[in-house]
Order: structure tokens, then sequence, then C-alpha cells
């Protein structure tokens, strides 16, 4: 199959590129800037988007590309609608007039955190920020387009690629005598490359037919403190880690303070086994250690 892998310089799109390797695809990666082999295209560019899918034959389009900086999107919320939301209808519309599958990722930020039960796919959403805002008009855009898709919902994705919460603290853990990170906020970090791996191998299975939308995050369920606490031990760091309430830290965008997402669908529907976030952290840093 013919698979375009939009956003392939960030952490989703380069595990992608790992995921595919030894697989027997023709890929196709481009972002917002080209370089190597990665050809620029801007997906907020819907007549360029529908051209490339359509002299290219492209089968499977994979969108990593989106606006991602969630305190940021507070002050952009116009520039981030038109990348997760337009740009996401672009991808769409193109799919729908090819044929071709569109495979996107949404956010745990859909919801507003009030639930104390595990997020379904079919609970109602209303975000709490504009990047949920944004990402949750994206969503509704691919739905009303008519094309194949399928979304996967994800949640505090990290890898050893670009800047995610855990390089954050691996540098803070090391360098500090002393942090405070909040422990008021609950969800499931999720490794990159086991979401990548696992849409990869979804798609070589040619297990295409199911449009909808999938909640998929690493298993488990921990606050940013524990996640924090994890890699300072992971790494033997001797950090003290305080935990702190969101109170103590403001920030400019809000978070939901609970956004577990329930995974009975994504796991029955396509038969997968999803690791443990503490097995997966432990990969990424060892993988961290391997590059130094
Ligand atoms: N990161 C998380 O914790 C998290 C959590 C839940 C869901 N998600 C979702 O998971 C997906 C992947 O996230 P990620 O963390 O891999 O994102 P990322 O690392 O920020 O990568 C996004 C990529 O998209 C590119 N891009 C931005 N605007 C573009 C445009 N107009 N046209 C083409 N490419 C463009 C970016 O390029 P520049 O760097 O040049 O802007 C970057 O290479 C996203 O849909 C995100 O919303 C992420």
């Amino acid at each position: 199959m013919n698979v375009l892998i939009t956003g392939s310089m960030g952490q989703l799109g380069r595990s992608f590129r790992r995921s595919f390797l030894n697989l027997d695809h023709e890929c196709f990666f481009t972002d917002l800037h080209g370089c190597e082999d990665v050809v620029p295209l801007d997906i907020t560019d819907a007549g360029a988007v529908c051209s490339y899918v359509r002299d290219h034959g492209i089968d499977v389009i994979i969108n990593c590309a989106a606006y991602t900086d969630v305190n940021k999107a507070e002050d952009e919320e116009e520039l981030a609608f038109r990348i997760n939301a337009d740009a996401a209808g672009n991808l769409a519309a193109a799919a729908a007039e090819t044929g071709a599958v569109l495979v996107h990722f949404s956010t745990d930020y859909v919801f507003d955190g009030k639930s104390h039960l595990p997020y379904s796919e079919d609970m109602p959403a209303c975000p709490v920020n504009a990047y949920g805002r944004t990402k949750l008009a994206g969503e509704k855009a691919i739905e009303a387009s008519g094309c194949r898709y399928m979304i996967f919902r994800t949640a505090w994705l990290y890898s050893s690629f670009g800047k995610n919460f855990v390089k954050t603290m691996v540098e803070l853990t090391a360098e500090r005598q002393e942090i405070s990170v909040v422990y008021d906020q609950v969800g499931t970090p999720t490794y990159a490359q086991d979401l990548a791996d696992t849409v990869a191998m979804i798609i070589d299975g040619g297990n295409l037919s199911c449009s909808g939308i999938y909640h998929y995050t690493d298993e488990g369920v921990c606050s940013w403190y524990d996640l924090a606490r994890e890699v300072n031990d992971l790494l033997g760091h001797f950090c003290n880690v305080k935990p702190c309430r969101t109170a103590d830290y403001p920030t400019r965008a809000a978070r939901p303070h609970y956004s577990v997402l329930d995974k009975h669908k994504v796991r029955n529907v396509f038969g997968i086994d999803i690791p443990h976030w503490k097995e997966s952290l432990y990969c990424c840093i060892d993988e961290m250690k391997k590059r130094r």
C-alpha cells in the first residue's frame, strides 16, 4: 500500500518511520518543512494536500501533523484551529475524494476530567482548553467528511524524539536537587512507539474498514508526579521529587484533573495487547541511555 505520513518530523511521525521500516509498504514522509527524505507539505493547504494524495496514489493517510503546544494555543487558538481542525478536514476531504483511509490522532484533552471512571469513546466531550477545542473540532470535521477514518485518541505522549515531559524530567532530575511536580492530574503516559507500532500493525493487517474513534494509551494510571518519580528512579538520579497541587503550579491552559481513557474498544476490535506504561517507560529510557 502507499502510505502518506504527515508531520513525520514530530515525535509520533518519527516513531512511525521506525514502525514501517520492516513492513512492505511504500511510505511517503512529509512535514511543514522538508529535509532529507521528508517532502514539505503544509496540511492547511487544501489544494496541495488533495493533489499530493491523488498524484501519489495514496491508500492510507496517517496524520501526525498537529499544533501541540497546549499553553500557547490559549493565545493562538485561530492558528491551532487551522492546523488541528481545518487541516484535518482537508485531509479527510482528500481521503473522501480518492477513497484513501485517514488515520488521525486526537487527545484525552477533549474531556473535562470531571469523571472518576475511565472515559469511553461515547462519553460526551467537553474540552477545558483551546487545544482540546481545536482537536475536538478536527474529529468532527473528519466525521462529517464521509471518508473512511480511524481516530485514535491518545494521551501524555513521549518518546526519545523532540520535546516532551519525560525528556524534561530526565534533564531536571539530573540537574536539580529538588523539583515539585503536580500529583492531582491523573492519566496514562503513552510511549509514541507503542502507538505507532500498533497502528502500523493494524494497517499492515489490512484492517481498515472499522471507521470510528478509538482510545489508545499505554496501560495503567498515574499522576505527573508518579511519572517524574519513575524517571528519577529508573535513571538512578538523586533528585528529591516532591508532589504539588495544580493550584501551586499555574499554567496558561487549564487541564483535566482526570483523563484516563478506557481501551476496551481498541483491544476488542483489533485484538491487541497494550504494554503497561512502566514497561514502556523503561524501554524509552533505555533507548535514551544507549543514544548518549
Ligand atoms: N504530545 C502529546 O502529549 C499528545 C497527547 C495527546 C494527543 N496528541 C496528538 O498526537 C499527535 C502527534 O503528536 P506529537 O506529539 O507527535 O506532535 P509533534 O511532535 O508536535 O509533531 C507535530 C508535527 O506536525 C508538524 N506540523 C505543524 N503544523 C503543520 C502543518 N501546517 N503542516 C504540516 N505539518 C505541520 C510540526 O512541525 P513544526 O514542529 O515545524 O511545527 C511537527 O513536526 C497529534 O495529533 C497530537 O495532537 C499528542
